[in-house]
C-alpha cells in the first residue's frame, strides 16, 4: 500500500487513473466472457477479484488518497467492481445451465439398446454333476466326504489293502511327486476318502466322496489324465451286498431314469470282498440289446450286450477295516466307486471326453444351470 499522500497529486496513484480503472475492469469482462466452461470461470474469479487482483489492489490504495480524492475514486473502483461482479454471475449462470445440457446429452442411457449382446457363461455339467449326485445321497441322510489331491501313499494304496507289489503303484498309472521316495502322490482314485473318513469318524459311516483323481493317461475320447470319480463308503453294523444293490440301483434311476438298475458281475478290487463291476442296462435299447430301427443289428452303445459298465463296488475287505482301525467283528460295510465323466456321458448321449475337458463354454451352455 502507498504511504500517506497529503499532498494529493492523482499521477501518483497510477492504480486509481480513470482509464487504468477502466483497463481493469475491461480486461476482467473480456475474460469473464471469454471463459469457456466453469473451470475457467473460476480461474477468471480468481485473476480477477480475489485478494491479489489489479480491482482489489486498487481498492485497496483509496484509504491512501486525501480524503477530498477519495469519493472520486472510491465510485470508481466501487462501480468497476460492481460490474465484474455481475458480469460474473451472469456468466456462471448460463455456463451452468449449458453445463447442464451437456451432461444430459453426454450421461444418457439409451434404454432401447440390446440388453443381451454380453455373451453368458455357464457352469461346467461335471459341476452340476457332482452336485447332483450329492443330493441323491444327502436326500438319503448321507453326508458328503472330502479328501485332498496330493495324497499319501499309504492312504491311496496300503490302506486299501493295495500292497506294495500292486500293478496300480507302478509308474505307469501314478504320479508320483518329488522327490520319487516321499511317499506323496497324486491320489489315483476317491477311495483314499474312505480309509481318511474311517480313520477320523466312528461307525455309523455314510458318505460319498466325489472329485478329481489322476492316471498317466494320454488325453483321447475315453481317456483324460485328470477325470472325476464318485465314491460310497457304508460303515455299520449288518450291512449287506443286498444294501449296496439297493443304493445302487436307486443311485441309477436317480442319474438316468426309472428302469435303469443294475447287475453285478463278479470281479477282483483289493479293497473289497467280495468286489462286482457294477453294469447298467443299456439306456438306449433299455436292455434289449436291439437297435432302434428294431432291426436285427443290435445297439450300438452297448454293441448288443443290453448293459453297460458303470464302476466298481464290494463289500469292504476286512484288512481295510482293521487298518483303519475298525472291528471287522463288530461293523461290516460296502463301498462303490463310478467315473463322473462316464457318468455324464451316459446321461447326455456325450461321444467324446474330449468336450468335457476342453472347457469351452459352447459345449456347458446347453446343459443349463441344473438344479
Ligand atoms: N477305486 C476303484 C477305481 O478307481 C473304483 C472302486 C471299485 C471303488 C470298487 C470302490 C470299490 O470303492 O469298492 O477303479
Amino acid at each position: 500500500m502507498s504511504g500517506p499522500n497529503t499532498d494529493y497529486d492523482p499521477v501518483e496513484v497510477t492504480p486509481l487513473k480513470s482509464d487504468e480503472v477502466d483497463a481493469m475492469r475491461e480486461a476482467a469482462l473480456a475474460a469473464i466472457e471469454a471463459a469457456g466452461d466453469l473451470d475457467e470461470l473460476k480461474r477468471v474469479r480468481i485473476e480477477h477479484t480475489a485478494d491479489r487482483s489489479p480491482l482489489a489492489l486498487a481498492n485497496r490504495e483509496i484509504g491512501a488518497l486525501p480524503p477530498q480524492a477519495r469519493k472520486d475514486a472510491g465510485m470508481r473502483v466501487g462501480q468497476a467492481r460492481g460490474a465484474v461482479n455481475q458480469a460474473l454471475a451472469a456468466r456462471q449462470a448460463t455456463l451452468e445451465v449449458e453445463h447442464e445440457a451437456r451432461i444430459l446429452v453426454e450421461e444418457s442411457v439409451d434404454v432401447t439398446l440390446p440388453w443381451d449382446r454380453e455373451p453368458r457363461g455357464a457352469r461346467h455339467p461335471l459341476t452340476t454333476i457332482q452336485e447332483l449326485v450329492g443330493d441323491v445321497f444327502v436326500a438319503m441322510g448321507w453326508e458328503v466326504a472330502e479328501g485332498p489331491e496330493v495324497e499319501a501313499e499309504w492312504l491311496n494304496f496300503d490302506a486299501l489293502n493295495l500292497g506294495p507289489d500292486h500293478a496300480a503303484r507302478t509308474m505307469q498309472d501314478t504320479f508320483w511327486l518329488e522327490p520319487s521316495d516321499g511317499g506323496l502322490v497324486l491320489r489315483t482314485h476317491t477311495s483314499p476318502v474312505q480309509a481318511r473318513t474311517m480313520l477320523t469318524r466312528t461307525p455309523p459311516i455314510y458318505v460319498i466322496c466325489p472329485g478329481r483323481v489322476y492316471r498317466t493317461d494320454e488325453l483321447d475320447a475315453t481317456h483324460t489324465p485328470v477325470f472325476h470319480q464318485v465314491e460310497g463308503l457304508v460303515i455299520d453294523r449288518g450291512i449287506t451286498m443286498a444294501h449296496l444293490k439297493g443304493t445302487l440301483d436307486h443311485f441309477a434311476e436317480a442319474m438316468f431314469g426309472q428302469g435303469i438298475t443294475t447287475r453285478f458281475r463278479p470281479s477282483y478290487f483289493p479293497f473289497t470282498e467280495p468286489s462286482a463291476e457294477v453294469d447298467l442296462v443299456c439306456f438306449v435299447c433299455r436292455g434289449t440289446g436291439l437297435n432302434s430301427a428294431g432291426d436285427l443289428d443290435s445297439c450300438r452303445t452297448c454293441k448288443g450286450e443290453g448293459w453297460i459298465e458303470w464302476g466298481g463296488c464290494g463289500v469292504v475287505n476286512p484288512r481295510v477295516l482293521v487298518a483303519c482301525g475298525i472291528d471287522p467283528e463288530e461293523y461290516t460295510g460296502f463301498a462303490f466307486g463310478m467315473g463322473l465323466e462316464r457318468t455324464l456321458m451316459f446321461r447326455h448321449g456325450i461321444e467324446d471326453m474330449r468336450d468335457i475337458v476342453e472347457g469351452d463354454v459352447r459345449f456347458s451352455l446347453p446343459f443349463g444351470t441344473e438344479i
